[in-house]
């Protein structure tokens, strides 16, 4: 199965997110897309912040988000920071460009699943989740939770809800915890794909 794995990062977090949701669908033997959406902050101001550079040039590798990996795609996750309990406008508008798509049915049935990162323990990580998770309701897709059958889903003072992996705090490093909820959603997620393709 196919599945890509589509986020933004300002500062790095929800990348190294996407990173291990790449690798557990790579252990559930899927091909795998990472690919980051447009930036839209003007570069002026990412080469005047020193985490945003940073984390700007971490990423330069990693390919730019096309249509076309959506469609391509049997599994699809979307990560993005939170922004006052809501997607990035960067995400926002990557989405917003799937019009063609909605049109012709072309993302219907498909498995998709949902990750974000917030600096605050009660700052938005689900509304987040759920708020980008309308986007999969009205193009007929699958949705794929990480929920508490990933039993450190359920552990205390961590990123990682039952709506979908989460981090907490934009530590410079995931917790062991928001590790292995990535992960697990990344198998998840693939395997649902395999199943739903057939
Ligand atoms: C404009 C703006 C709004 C934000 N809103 C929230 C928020 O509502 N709740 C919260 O916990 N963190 C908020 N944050 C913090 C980021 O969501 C958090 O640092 C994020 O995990 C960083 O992810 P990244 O390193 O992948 O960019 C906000 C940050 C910015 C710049």
């Amino acid at each position: 199965m196919n599945i890509s794995v589509i986020y933004y990062s300002m500062t790095g977090s929800v990348y190294r997110l996407a990173q291990e949701v790449v690798a557990g669908a790579e252990e559930a033997g899927a091909t795998v897309r990472l690919r980051r959406v447009p930036e839209l902050i003007p570069l002026d101001i990412i080469e005047s912040n020193p985490a945003m550079k940073q984390a700007a040039e971490a990423q330069q590798a990693v390919e730019v988000a096309m249509l076309e990996d959506l469609v391509w795609a049997d599994g699809i996750a979307l990560g993005s920071p939170t922004r006052y309990g809501n997607m990035a406008a960067q995400l926002k508008n990557f989405l917003d460009q799937t019009g063609p798509l909605w049109a012709q049915g072309q993302l219907v049935g498909k498995a998709v699943g949902f990750f974000t990162g917030a600096q605050t323990m009660h700052g938005g990580h689900e509304s987040t989740i759920l708020t980008m998770s309308t986007f999969a309701y009205h193009h007929g897709m699958v949705i794929v939770p990480a929920s508490y059958a990933i039993p450190e889903v359920g552990a205390t003072a961590t990123g990682g809800t039952p709506y979908g992996p989460s981090e907490l705090g934009s530590k410079p490093e995931l917790s062991d915890h928001e590790r292995a909820i990535a992960r697990a959603f990344g198998r998840r997620l693939a395997e649902v794909a395999g199943k739903l393709r057939g």
